[in-house]
């Protein structure tokens, strides 16, 4: 580095007129992207806009067709690779995927890189530790370098994948999506450590569809469509409702929030009572209207998810008892799939998707019912089936034939979403519909949520989201620690409120 540059506005990697097509369609045209040393850059664009590929082609995971990279001054060549990546000082901090269980924090950190005894050569586990030790301080983690990493939160094991890139000497850090599964503390703690990164020099690429935190975080906001680069914005012009118009191409009327409740009055479509699994929830009981959306708010790890689970029938309960259109339930998947029971799981990735299989087929699945009459599949109502979810929520590219594996990330969920909603439904679960969905496709999918509770179809939404919450339930239920602790039934609501609940704070002080 040049003594007396100004290191805010050195440039640490310069990509210009990048193509990239994966033998089809152009996937990246030529697109020109620059990171400067010590900023925090966030590139947003919708839904299959090319972020994760450009970050493909820059940590060397994927080539280029075409275009120039320079990064620290020094031309970066077609044989890039994702060794060639980490030796230059690029990491990407992955969620949980590439650390080793069974291993410390500080063997994590040090893999292949231990420091060793002189002449023996063997490791120096307590010259490890205490280096270790001596980073996770610096930044005031929460951790210990002798943790075992299977005993850790995923929010502390993507601290830990940052230091690991921190000891290898990163000065170009990598985050697709980090916040998708931390909890709302974890996420604060994430942007602390991000701005940390920030003070010591070490830039930060972020990507992410939860709007508020480009605005917080950015320095710069390099904005994508189609492909290619719309603009560049620097901080002065970093504001909400600019970014949404450049990444969509048009203004989003956001519909009003009511964020007032109404009990919505009429049939009992189902009735929990008393419902228990030992260690996830416990008495819970609860009644769903026909055409009502019943919102379930409450802290990552409260119990939401066991409890759809276990209505839905995935999961066994201990105790409790459920009836359904007014007669006795027994829980079961195949038996909530007779019944008109939609559900959308929280983790699709493990529980939603069968990547190597065409849009069509991942749809026909779950709709084997509808499809398949007398015994035998029929094509055409298959792909019937697939155009319809295809056009409902707007899955790009449109092409039923494509494996879903060679989607975007937030195409792919609207696959899991979709194959759902086509169905004529009577009960519709949905856990964390909208994570890793952009902006115009979650306003397609309230849409589509509220069109489905004014036909009569009841819905149960689990979400994170606290605009989504309070926005599309008539009445939320909060779960803390396994337990129903607060209904917003009737009036005004605030996310705030929901909080509040969430976080064992209600009303006079009481916990
Ligand atoms: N392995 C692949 N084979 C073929 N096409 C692919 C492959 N990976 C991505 N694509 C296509 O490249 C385009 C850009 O995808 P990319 O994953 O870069 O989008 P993204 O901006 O990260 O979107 P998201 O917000 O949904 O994660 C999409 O049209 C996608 O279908
Ligand atoms: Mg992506």
């Amino acid at each position: 580095m040049a003594e007396n540059s100004d290191a805010s506005e050195e440039v640490l990697l310069d990509c210009r007129k990048i193509c990239k097509s994966y033998n089809g369609p152009m996937v990246l045209s030529d697109v020109d992207f620059s990171m400067k040393r010590g900023e925090i850059h966030a590139l947003v664009g919708e839904n299959g806009a090319g972020k994760s590929t450009l970050i493909k082609i820059i940590t060397g995971v994927t080539g280029r067709n075409s275009g120039t990279m320079v990064f620290e001054g020094k031309e970066i060549g077609h044989d890039h690779s994702r060794t060639g990546a980490q030796g230059l000082g690029i990491a990407v901090i992955y969620q949980e995927l590439s650390l080793i269980h069974g291993m410390t924090v500080a063997q994590n950190m040090f893999l292949t890189k231990e420091p060793r005894m002189p002449v023996l050569g063997i490791i120096n586990i307590r010259r490890m530790n205490s280096l270790a030790q001596a980073m996770i301080d610096r930044y005031g983690f929460n951790l210990k370098a002798t943790d075992v990493i299977d005993g850790l939160s995923i929010g502390q094991r993507q601290t830990v994948e940052i230091l690991k890139a921190l000891n290898g000497k990163a000065s170009l850090m990598i985050m697709d999506e980090p916040t998708s599964s931390l909890t709302s503390a974890e996420s604060a703690q994430l942007f602390g450590i991000i701005r940390q990164l920030k003070a010591d020099g070490i830039s930060v690429l972020y990507i992410s569809h939860r709007m508020e935190e480009v605005f917080d975080l950015s320095d710069r906001v390099t904005v994508l469509r189609d492909g290619r680069l719309v603009e560049v914005l620097e901080k002065e012009r970093i504001h909400p409702n600019e970014i949404i118009r450049l990444m969509i191409g048009r203004c989003l009327d956001e519909k009003d929030s009511k964020c007032v409740m109404e009990r919505k009055g009429g049939e009992v479509v189902l009735d929990v009572h008393g419902l228990s699994s030992e260690g996830k929830f416990s008495d819970i009981s609860l009644q769903l209207h026909a055409g009502e959306v019943l919102g379930i708010g409450g802290l990552v790890g409260s119990g939401r998810t066991e409890l759809v689970r276990a209505i839905y029938g995935i999961d066994a309960h201990d105790s409790g008892s459920i009836s359904f259109q007014g007669k006795p339930w027994t829980p079961g998947v195949s038996q909530s799939i007779r019944g008109g029971f939609g559900f959308v799981p929280e983790e699709r990735r493990l529980q939603g998707i069968m990547g190597g299989i065409s849009i069509t087929g991942n749809i026909g699945i779950t709709n084997l019912d509808s499809i398949a009459g007398k015994g035998f599949v029929s094509d055409r109502k298959e792909l019937a089936l697939s155009r319809k979810a295809v056009g409902l929520l707007n899955i790009k590219p449109a092409e039923p034939s494509l494996p879903v594996g060679n989607l975007s990330g937030g195409n792919q969920q609207k696959v899991v979403v979709g194959k759902w909603l086509i169905r004529d439904l009577r009960l519709l679960i949905v856990d964390e519909p909208t994570v890793g969905i952009d902006i115009g496709a979650k306003e397609e999918m309230y849409q589509t949520i509220a069109r489905l509770a004014s036909e009569g179809v009841s819905v149960i939404l689990v979400s994170s989201d606290l605009p989504e919450l309070t926005r599309l339930s008539d009445r939320i239920l909060v779960l803390r620690k396994g337990r129903i602790v607060k209904e917003f039934a009737e009036g005004a609501v605030t996310e705030e409120d929901v909080l509040r609940a969430s976080s064992g704070i209600l009303e006079g002080g009481a916990a």
